[in-house]
């Protein structure tokens, strides 16, 4: 057995982007069986057709989070198939970035259903489960835009604020059914989520100058913090968020 006991740990990764993918290799790696959900098939398909994914059986299922029946169906089908459900990863989450007056209510609502109704969703289906299996860990992906004010990041803030209030009290609530939930926040990490933002001219080099490391992240720097923090070595770690920043919130 691993230090961090991930195998044959029942785990599903919600997100095939680059962090949920980044997540679910290094998963894979120590040992868990996985299911991956993504609204992405072909991001789904580079996962199934990943060498270093095959020993963990990974199964895929392709789903549109943004409905509450949608992010049922999903948890419940990941735990049937992989016989329970023993460790949770939200990953999934977009941002659109706009001046508050210029944000239609089109915007706030796509941002804040998927960033945050989702996480609500797939973490309460998850709980039932973990719940009555009296032990389980949840690991959301908040954002340094929880804490800080970042200019044209309204609902994207809002719904990460939201997110790390969210984690506390599912924490709360589900402390003494030996069910851990936490965030993971990172800072800039160069994703499909950030590139063409940061490819902006002159973007990239503003940024990292916000960040007393001096770099911006990368989809490996998130890894050792999810894998912990999902880990049974944490297991009377609940109701956090753990910045993986390089000190960008310190200043
Ligand atoms: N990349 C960063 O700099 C950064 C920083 C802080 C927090 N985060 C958070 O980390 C998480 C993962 O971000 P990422 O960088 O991997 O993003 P990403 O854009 O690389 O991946 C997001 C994934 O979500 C999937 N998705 C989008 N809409 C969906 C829907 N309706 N249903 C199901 N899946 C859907 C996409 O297909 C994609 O695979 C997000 O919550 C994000 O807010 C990212």
């Amino acid at each position: 057995m691993g230090w961090l006991g991930f195998e044959e740990r029942r785990t599903l990764v919600i997100g095939a982007g680059g962090l949920g993918t980044a997540c679910a290799r290094a998963l894979a790696e120590a040992g868990a069986r996985l299911a991956v959900v993504d609204a992405d098939e072909g991001r789904l398909k580079v996962l199934r057709d990943d060498p270093a994914l095959a020993a963990a059986d990974v199964r895929t299922l392709t789903a549109d989070l943004t409905s509450s029946d949608a992010c049922e169906q999903a948890v419940t089908t990941a735990a049937r198939e992989l016989g329970g459900l023993d460790v949770l990863v939200h990953a999934v989450g977009t941002n659109d970035r706009r001046p508050v007056v210029d944000t239609p209510d089109e915007v706030w609502d796509r941002i804040l259903t998927l960033n945050l109704s989702s996480a609500f969703w797939t973490g309460r289906a998850a709980g039932r489960f973990m719940r009555e299996a009296g032990h389980g860990s949840m690991v959301f992906f908040s954002s340094v835009s929880s804490r800080l004010a970042h200019r044209h990041h309204a609902p994207y803030a809002a719904s990460k604020g939201g997110l790390d209030q969210l984690v506390k009290v599912m924490a709360r609530e589900w402390a003494a059914d030996g069910v851990t939930v936490n965030a993971v926040a990172p800072g800039y990490t160069e994703t499909e989520l950030t590139r063409a933002y940061l490819d902006k001219p002159g973007m990239r080099e503003e940024m990292t100058s916000l960040v007393p490391a001096g770099r911006l992240g990368t989809p490996q720097d998130v890894v050792g913090a999810v894998l912990f923090l999902a880990s049974a070595r944490a297991s009377f770690v609940t109701g956090q968020v753990l910045y993986v920043d390089g000190g960008r919130t310190l200043v």
